[in-house]
């Protein structure tokens, strides 16, 4: 069922009610109502509802308590999604007032739809459908859709268990929404892909029986702007030689990341017709010990040409994600983005809430800042620096894979990838955890679209005309 329905009809109304309109509001109620709310005792606290029923007992209205008002785009998709997680399932609601502005209500009614998310395709039983909303005019109904289906796609992705998320399954992931959206794919995989100079992404690949994979799409008008996303694909990391442990092994299904939240981008981009020719590369491998794996102390070869001295095969996602950077490249874009749930250490720097990026271009930075607090998403910048280049020196290789210490571990994991990007400016490298520990309104525990809204509202700032 759609959480934004399509009429008016069959809906009650929902009152934003703050404390101070509570006293009004019940002044000036029918004697009933004014009774009711009394002995509910509702008190308008953040994101508190009251269904109010009339004389025959059917729902006649809803309350919904702000406190104060919601501050800023934050407030507004946390209003939202606990007004539809705290509403009974069957309702179906529209606005009261019509006064409010259209960018708070669209964030409103992204934060109510992100409250209906659900990974259920293991669960024999299905949740009760989430309350509906009815969608005013001026906000794009088919826009806040797109979103949620991009939300979605990542989310599911990432919360698939690695048996049935594959390089091949992610592939035909890819596969499926290209054809949905008359994109273009090629998938490279096994011995093709040393054939075709892929010998980073091969070597990291090889130690398991399903076979590496780079997904490669394209859509959109050539004459358009070049936008280029890479999105880590390691479906599975076990840190392969250098065995991570159990508890950091734990969730390493969701090393995908990445890829998940690069395809869902992609997916939103098409279904938005952004005016972009756009391309997706993700590297998909999974990173397995045993016989064939490659080992600490290899050199490996890389596609860029740049040789690479394994100094520990946990430190995988650089080696996939180089060689698919070496190739986005090769067609000079306008703008370069990957994202990689590439270190531990940028979210022991931020924690699960604030993807780290880095940009070495002020203005990239300040518009990816920008967008991001317009639609609640937030992210933060670190430091390329370069200083802290020479502690991935290798005395055999041209680079090593890992620096001696963990010191600065995510900024010299984005300088392994400058390595592979510069002279090129127009780059932004996202760590993100793709992840939540523990559940937040509109987010549940489990895989998360690490900065994909933000991602996507920078994208319609530059992109968009007349954004
Ligand atoms: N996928 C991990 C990074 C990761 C771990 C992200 C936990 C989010 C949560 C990555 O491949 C990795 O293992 N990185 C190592 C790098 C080290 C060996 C230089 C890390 O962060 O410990
Ligand atoms: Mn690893
Ligand atoms: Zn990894």
């Amino acid at each position: 069922m759609d959480i934004y329905c399509k009429a008016l009809a069959d809906t009650i109304p929902l009152f934003f009610v703050n404390k101070d309109d509570l006293q009004l509001f019940r002044d000036e109620a029918d004697s009933f109502t004014q009774a009711f709310l009394k002995h509910t005792g509702f008190e308008a606290s953040f994101g508190t509802t009251l269904v109010i029923p009339n004389t025959d007992g059917n729902a006649a209205k809803v309350l919904l308590g702000t406190k104060g008002w919601p501050e800023d785009p934050r407030g507004w998709v946390i209003l939202g999604a606990k007004a539809a997680a705290g509403l009974p399932s069957g309702t179906a609601v529209h606005l009261a007032d019509s006064d409010f502005d259209a960018a708070e209500l669209q964030q409103f009614l992204l934060g109510w739809g992100l409250a209906g998310y659900k990974f259920s395709r293991y669960l024999s039983k299905e949740d009760k459908p989430l309350a509906q909303i009815f969608v005013p005019e001026k906000v794009s109904r088919a826009a806040l859709e797109h979103q949620l289906t991009a939300v979605s796609l990542a989310r599911d992705l990432v919360n698939t268990p690695a048996q049935d998320m594959g390089p091949g399954e992610l592939s035909a992931e890819a596969q499926r929404i290209a054809a949905d959206y008359g994109a273009e794919v090629s998938i490279t995989k096994g011995q093709a892909l040393l054939d075709q100079n892929f010998p980073a992404i091969h070597a990291v690949g090889r130690g398991s029986s399903r076979e590496p994979a780079l997904i490669d799409l394209r859509w959109g008008n050539p004459d358009h702007p070049k936008l280029t996303l890479v999105g880590k694909g390691v479906v599975f990391d076990t840190g392969g030689l250098d065995l991570k442990s159990a508890a950091n092994m734990r969730w390493m299904k969701k090393d995908m990341g990445g890829g998940a939240v690069t395809m869902g981008l992609a997916q939103l981009i098409m279904a938005e017709k952004l005016p972009v020719r756009l391309r997706l590369l993700v590297p998909a491998v999974e990173n397995s010990p045993g016989d064939c794996a490659y080992r600490p102390g290899d050199i490996i070869q890389t596609r860029k040409g740049i040789s690479v001295e394994i100094g520990n095969t946990d430190a995988e996602g650089r080696v996939v994600m180089c060689d698919a950077l070496a190739e986005a490249l090769t067609e000079d874009p306008d703008l370069l983005i990957d994202m990689a749930t590439l270190t531990g250490a940028a979210r022991v720097a931020l924690g699960q809430d604030l993807p780290a990026f880095w940009t070495q271009e002020d203005e990239l930075a300040h518009a990816l800042e920008k967008a991001a607090g317009e639609v609640a998403d937030p992210v933060w910048r670190m430091p390329l620096w370069h200083p802290y280049r020479k502690m991935l020196k290798s005395p055999i290789a041209d680079l090593n894979n890992c620096a001696p210490s963990g010191l600065g571990g995510s900024i010299t994991a984005a300088l392994y990838l400058h390595e592979f990007v510069k002279p090129f400016r127009n780059w932004i490298h996202f760590d993100i955890f793709g992840w939540r520990n523990d559940a937040m309104p509109g987010s549940p525990k489990g895989g998360e679209a690490s900065a994909l809204r933000a991602v996507f509202r920078f994208l319609e700032n530059r992109y968009r005309e007349n954004a």
